[in-house]
């Protein structure tokens, strides 16, 4: 027992047993449409724009290929795991399965930089997006102060400086609003994903397809432009640095393993679910890279909204797509926003239930049968957040958090295979070891590649993270304790899917 106590297999698939009153709703395809939902976002529509003009050039397809062949390793792991135990928590229950309870503790601590960290990220970018709308098609120009961070930390620095502004409003609505919504009702929320998935698979589809028609060669040469001197200024330094920055845009494929109990036929549909959403978002995401580059030197597009800039370098021609590149950016962030939000409360309250974090985290509405507790304090402090800080400061924090989520869940499945080889897997991650120990290999080479600073910030956050554990997870933890989870699932009282 204690820090390292395990939840046995049999005691978590009796868990999903018994949330029978959760309803198994959910297919294959609507879970893909869920995950391509929280995965196309401000990655594609703002930081490739970044991540090509800082670090890799057009080679940035290169690093979208690397980061999408480490979230395809990472995303069969997810899938073994998910099959086999699908319930709910995610990394956070597959921890605590393998791996004992300090570690699930550290990674339920850790997936709070991905989902709630995430949407604030989001948001932020979602602002740059919803300003520019509003400036160049109805001339509202809103003033600086209120659509900007009040902090930004230089490269290199871990001191924050004031920028003069006060706070970034857009965002800071956006999460409230959003917040109200996922209280009231998750119904309505996954209703709105599918319409809003379906709006930005157009736009993307459109910028690829008509884009495609204007690119000019010319500016994929130097495809890999020459290295500055410093690591991850280009060259192939620059293509490590490059895919871990746009590791950001794979984020939320996992995001589906934490709808497992309102899944119809999870054995099937979860697989079907994570790695359907990836390989749609990778052929999108290398495509859309392609077009991008071609249509303006890599080295134009460090700003705000890339794709924006990428299309208007094709002259008048594509001055039609302008508009619908904001509106579906606009809707498209949006709704990943909406599913990081969704899925921070569900893992504060898987881990509430399991008596880590304070029963607060757990409550229920009686009416709305949401967790509207860990709802409205992921809402306020994501609010807070995204008001606050700058993009880049965020986006790194939220990549190398994931990352690492990513390195113990592949983790996990080679200890689980070698400690338990006869449990009931019905999706086998194909060639073990092969495929974790390759996915631990990438998902660490892209940590590195995120930079000193952004380690430092991981490593005081999963601090901060450990002084909590001790002070309270610990002395009130059920299974450490020698007691059942909490009631049969951890989800048993909330409302539908997702
Ligand atoms: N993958 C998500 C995005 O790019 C987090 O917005």
């Amino acid at each position: 027992m204690g820090i390292w106590s395990k939840k046995s297999i049999a005691q978590l698939q009796g868990d999903e047993g018994a949330g029978q009153d959760l309803r198994r709703t959910l297919t294959g395809f609507q879970l893909a449409l869920l995950g391509v939902g929280a995965i196309i976002g401000a990655g594609i529509f703002v930081v490739t724009g970044t991540a090509a003009a800082q670090h890799s050039g057009p080679a940035i397809i290169l690093a979208f290929i690397l980061a999408g062949v480490g979230c395809l390793f990472a995303g069969l792991c997810y899938a073994e795991f998910a099959a086999m135990i699908p319930v709910a928590g995610s990394a956070y229950t597959y921890g605590y399965a393998t791996l004992g309870e300090l570690v699930a503790w550290v990674i339920g601590w850790d997936l709070i930089l991905e989902y709630l960290f995430a949407s604030s990220t989001v948001a932020v970018g979602w602002s740059g997006y919803f300003t520019s709308f509003l400036r160049d098609y109805f001339h509202l120009d809103l003033p600086r102060e209120l659509i900007t961070a009040p902090f930004e930390v230089a490269a290199g620095s871990h001191v924050p400086h004031l920028t003069g502004a006060i706070v970034n409003l857009p965002a800071v609505l956006l999460v409230g609003l959003l917040t109200v919504l996922l209280c009231v009702g998750v119904h309505e929320s996954a209703r709105v994903n599918t319409i809003i998935v379906v709006v930005k698979v157009t736009v993307v589809l459109l910028v690829i397809v008509f884009g495609a028609f204007h690119v000019q060669p010319a500016n994929w040469t130097p495809f890999i432009p020459e290295n500055t001197g410093h690591f991850g200024h280009y060259g192939w330094s620059g293509i490590l640095s490059g895919a871990g920055v746009i590791f950001f845009a794979f984020i939320g494929f996992d995001a589906v393993s934490t709808a497992a109990q309102e899944t119809r036929n999870p054995q099937k549909d979860l697989p079907v679910g994570i790695l359907g959403s990836l390989a749609i978002c990778t052929l999108l995401y290398v495509s859309m890279a392609a077009v991008m580059t071609g249509l303006a030197h890599y080295s134009t597009l460090n700003v705000p909204e890339p794709v924006y800039v990428a299309i208007s370098n094709a002259g008048t021609a594509l001055n039609w797509l302008r508009p619908i590149v904001s509106v579906g950016a606009i809707a498209g962030l949006a709704s990943v926003v909406l599913v990081m939000l969704m899925g921070q409360p569900r893992i504060f309250y898987a881990m509430s239930r399991d008596g880590l974090l304070p029963p607060f985290f757990s409550r229920v509405h009686p009416r709305f049968k949401t967790p509207y507790a860990s709802t409205l304090l992921t809402g306020v402090v994501a609010m807070a957040v995204a008001g606050l800080f700058p993009i880049g400061l965020l986006g790194e924090l939220v990549s190398i958090g994931t990352l690492f989520a990513f390195v113990v869940v592949c983790g996990g499945v080679l200890v689980l295979r070698y400690r338990s080889p006869e449990l009931n897997r019905p999706f086998r991650t194909p060639f073990v070891p092969f495929v974790p120990v390759m996915g631990i290999l990438i998902c660490v080479s892209l940590m590195v590649g995120l930079g000193i600073e952004t380690w430092v910030r991981l490593v005081v956050w999963l601090a901060i993270g450990l002084v909590i554990y001790f002070g309270y997870g610990r002395k009130h933890s059920r299974i450490g304790h020698g007691e059942r989870a909490a009631s049969a699932s951890p989800h048993a009282d909330l409302g539908g899917p997702l």
